[in-house]
């Protein structure tokens, strides 16, 4: 069985190879370009600031007050480099969409993240009253978004990035003891709100999983950063088995998934290909020159350019 689907996955990695030296149009791209309106989920490595935002949180509302009129969206600004690292982030880099007013931007960028967000309240709890969870993120987009800003299904893409902080906040509690259970309770809720996007009319999807925390200065060197990589890595396992069921059942969505955690250890491994010099400390500066990490778990700036890189990269079938 297993060595059917290696056979399997190589025959099938060989014929993409192929086709793409044989023929311009590649048989794994998906056209960027074509989209101009590209929705956010998530937590802190996601959120950008807005004039109608929670400072330092959110692009707009929060879970004491997640509604907002149609003018209020409309006329909501993106405040630019107002991000979790010191400068613009990876969504912004990836639309393009960076500043002022998201309608004026060629991709325009919509994002409902929440910094500091979990999945869901119900089962861990908020870091602040405020905190918005992503399943209500994706309520507020429902009911105050869905019917104001358009989505064509042949212009638009979704971006999930979720469970930064659910890994973090749940490391070490004991009430949970199994893990593999906890995080299935996760997905379970985390794809619901798929699902309702979905329905909603977002059909488009492009996946990250959970980066090598045990990397950020938070946790590297410390003797339980090997049971924090476990951890984290139970989560982005569980979270394949919910995407791929989701993509199954959805045959009208597009699924698509970007490896975060295998791209930041190829970056961390290898740091001075990518120009940086210090992977293990942080630097709050605001040039925070070769560094990272900006804090103690969020990236600088140039993590987020090169990501939306090799995303961009990765979507529309470069060779690496
Ligand atoms: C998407 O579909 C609409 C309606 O069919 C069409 O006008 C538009 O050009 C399409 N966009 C792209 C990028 O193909
Ligand atoms: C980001 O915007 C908020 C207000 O929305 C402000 O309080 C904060 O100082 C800004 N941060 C930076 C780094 O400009
Ligand atoms: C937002 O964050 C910046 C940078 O950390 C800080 O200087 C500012 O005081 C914060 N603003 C609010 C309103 O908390
Ligand atoms: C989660 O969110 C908070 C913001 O509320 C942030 O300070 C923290 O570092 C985040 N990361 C983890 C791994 O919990
Ligand atoms: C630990 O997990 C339980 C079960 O989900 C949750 O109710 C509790 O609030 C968590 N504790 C902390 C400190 O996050
Ligand atoms: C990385 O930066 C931290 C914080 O500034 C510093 O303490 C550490 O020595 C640096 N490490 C290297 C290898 O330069």
């Amino acid at each position: 069985m297993l060595s059917f689907l290696s056979f399997t996955l190589l025959a099938l990695s060989f014929q993409l190879v192929y086709t793409d030296k044989s023929t311009p149009a590649k048989p794994n791209a998906f056209d960027l370009d074509s989209i101009k309106y590209f929705y956010a989920f998530g937590d802190s490595y996601t959120f950008v600031q807005g004039t109608a935002g929670h400072a330092n949180f959110s692009f707009i509302g929060d879970a004491l007050e997640p509604d907002f009129t149609p003018a209020e969206l409309t006329t909501n600004n993106i405040i630019p480099r107002n991000t979790s690292s010191e400068g613009s982030n990876w969504v912004e880099f990836l639309s393009g969409c960076f500043q002022g007013l998201p309608s004026e931007c060629k991709t325009q960028l919509w994002d409902f993240a929440f910094a500091g967000a979990d999945v869901d309240a119900a089962l861990l709890p908020r870091h602040h009253d405020y905190t918005l969870q992503l399943v209500e993120q994706v309520d507020q987009w429902i009911q105050y978004a869905s019917d104001v800003i358009p989505h064509p299904d042949n212009e638009t893409l979704t971006a999930w990035w979720i469970g930064i902080n659910d890994t973090g906040d749940s490391f070490g509690n004991s009430s949970i003891p199994d893990f593999r259970a906890f995080w299935e309770k996760e997905m379970a809720s985390y794809f619901n709100a798929v699902q309702l996007a979905y329905n909603a009319g977002l059909t488009t999807h492009l996946f990250l999983n959970v980066p090598p925390g045990e990397r950020s200065p938070s946790w590297v060197g410390r003797p339980d950063a090997p049971q924090v990589r476990s951890h984290i890595n139970l989560f982005n396992e569980v979270m394949d088995e919910y995407r791929d069921r989701f993509a199954k059942q959805n045959p009208g969505a597009t699924v698509m998934f970007f490896d975060a955690n295998a791209w930041f250890n190829s970056v961390l491994d290898d740091p001075a290909r990518f120009g940086f010099t210090n992977v293990t400390g942080s630097n709050t500066s605001p040039d925070p020159q070769g560094f990272f990490w900006y804090n103690a778990g969020h990236p600088t700036e140039a993590v987020h350019r090169l990501l939306a890189e090799a995303i961009r990269a990765q979507l529309q079938g470069d060779d690496l």
